[in-house]
């Protein structure tokens, strides 16, 4: 096991430290406000199948590691969607079709969000229209199809599906349940990113205290990473160090911390980590992680195969834990942190760390999921 964890795979691409780092509870909760966190936490919670989802611990992970906790939450257990997706797009719909009469909602989506939003739409009885690229898996869209939603294939990347989602809402005044923002489109997302805080609140009442020092949080749009720190300062007492990660080559969050400022990127090459392949921070999000990031990091999709399969062979931990590709990439990061002396002594991780990591998503992609399992196992033979 050590030798695994010792690959050169797990390497950190880029780390970045926040030099505009400045926790303040107040600011982060004026961008995502405490009322909106406790409206989706009351709606969520009253819906038919909520539980909430598992929390591992790593040990076998911190064995090796020689940190004093590892925690893991499971959203593989979200629902039957099986990612943290499922928590903001329903709700988003929810409030549209109360707030708004919204008869039918529309979306664009790398495929979880989209589930979300149908899944949402059909419990409510409203018609769906989600907009996909081409890079989007056919599995991920007939996932959606047996949501009844309308799945509209656009050629191009995200942003043309985004793009041609908006056009078509406009011209037939469908209400679009978007996870990023713009300028003028920016409550919705904040009732998505809402729905996404239960994760915090769920996890505080199964720890009961206030241990976490070290939260790892994927980025695509940021939304995601905002919505956990802005559920932990609303719900924690004290404020663990909250690290983002990207994939190498959609770093939106990491540019925009280095240079000050919201800046795209060019995807030029599309990462496995499909969910995570965004060119552009959302502005809802960049406003509290602008300042509450304390490290941005991004990695290579190189141990994504790997790491599954250790999850699924119960090598980091007690249990088997089915992780999908945006599931895995807080594990990839501790490692790789770990593995280099400097970068752990810089986020100041030793044997009283506590780490939160979140396992974004299961089994939502059953033929990509048994591709790296299959790739992974013969590397961690
Ligand atoms: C499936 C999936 N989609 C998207 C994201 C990114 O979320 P956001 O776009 O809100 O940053 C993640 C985060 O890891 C994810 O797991």
């Amino acid at each position: 096991m050590t030798t695994v964890l010792e690959n050169e795979i797990f390497k950190i691409s880029e780390l970045v430290k926040n030099q505009n780092f400045n926790f303040n509870k107040a600011q982060i909760l004026n961008h995502l406000p405490e009322k909106y966190i406790e409206e989706a936490i009351d709606s969520i919670e009253s819906w038919e199948t909520y539980k909430p989802t598992p929390l591992h611990n790593l040990n076998k992970l911190n064995e090796v590691l020689k940190l004093n906790n590892i925690f893991y939450k499971d959203e593989g257990y979200r629902f039957d969607l099986k990612s943290f997706k499922a928590l903001g797009g329903a709700f988003a719909v929810n409030k549209v079709v109360k707030d708004k009469k919204a008869k039918t909602v529309a979306t664009a989506t790398a495929g979880n969000h989209g589930r979300s939003v149908a899944w949402g739409a059909k419990r409510l009885g409203v018609n769906c229209k989600i907009f996909i690229s081409e890079f989007v898996s056919e599995s991920r869209a007939d996932a959606m199809r047996k949501l009844d939603a309308d799945v509209i294939r656009v050629k191009g990347n995200y942003d043309s599906s985004l793009k041609e989602c908006i056009k078509q809402s406009t011209e037939n005044n469908w209400e679009i349940v978007q996870d990023v923002s713009w300028d003028g489109y920016k409550e919705v997302p904040k009732y998505i990113m809402a729905g996404y805080s239960i994760m915090i609140k769920e996890i505080i009442d199964d720890l009961k205290n206030n241990s976490i020092t070290h939260v790892f949080l994927q980025a695509g749009v940021g939304g995601m990473a905002a919505a956990a720190i802005a559920g932990f300062a609303k719900f924690y007492e004290t404020t663990p160090k909250f690290i983002i990660v990207e994939p190498e080559d959609a770093n939106c969050v990491l540019k925009s911390i280095k240079q000050g400022q919201p800046t795209s990127v060019d995807i030029v090459k599309e990462s496995i980590m499909g969910g995570m392949s965004c060119g552009d921070v959302s502005t809802v999000a960049w406003e509290i992680l602008k300042n509450a990031s304390n490290y941005c990091l991004t990695i290579s999709d190189r141990a994504i195969p790997s790491t599954v399969a250790l999850l699924s062979e119960k090598k980091l931990s007690n249990e088997k834990i089915i992780s999908g590709e945006c599931g895995v990439p807080g594990v990839i990061s501790l490692i790789g942190v770990c593995q280099n002396q400097n970068f752990k002594e810089a986020l100041d991780l030793n044997s009283k760390s506590n780490v939160l990591l979140i396992g974004c998503e299961g089994l939502t992609d059953q033929i990509l999921y048994n591709k790296l399992l299959n790739e992974g196992l013969e590397q961690i033979q």
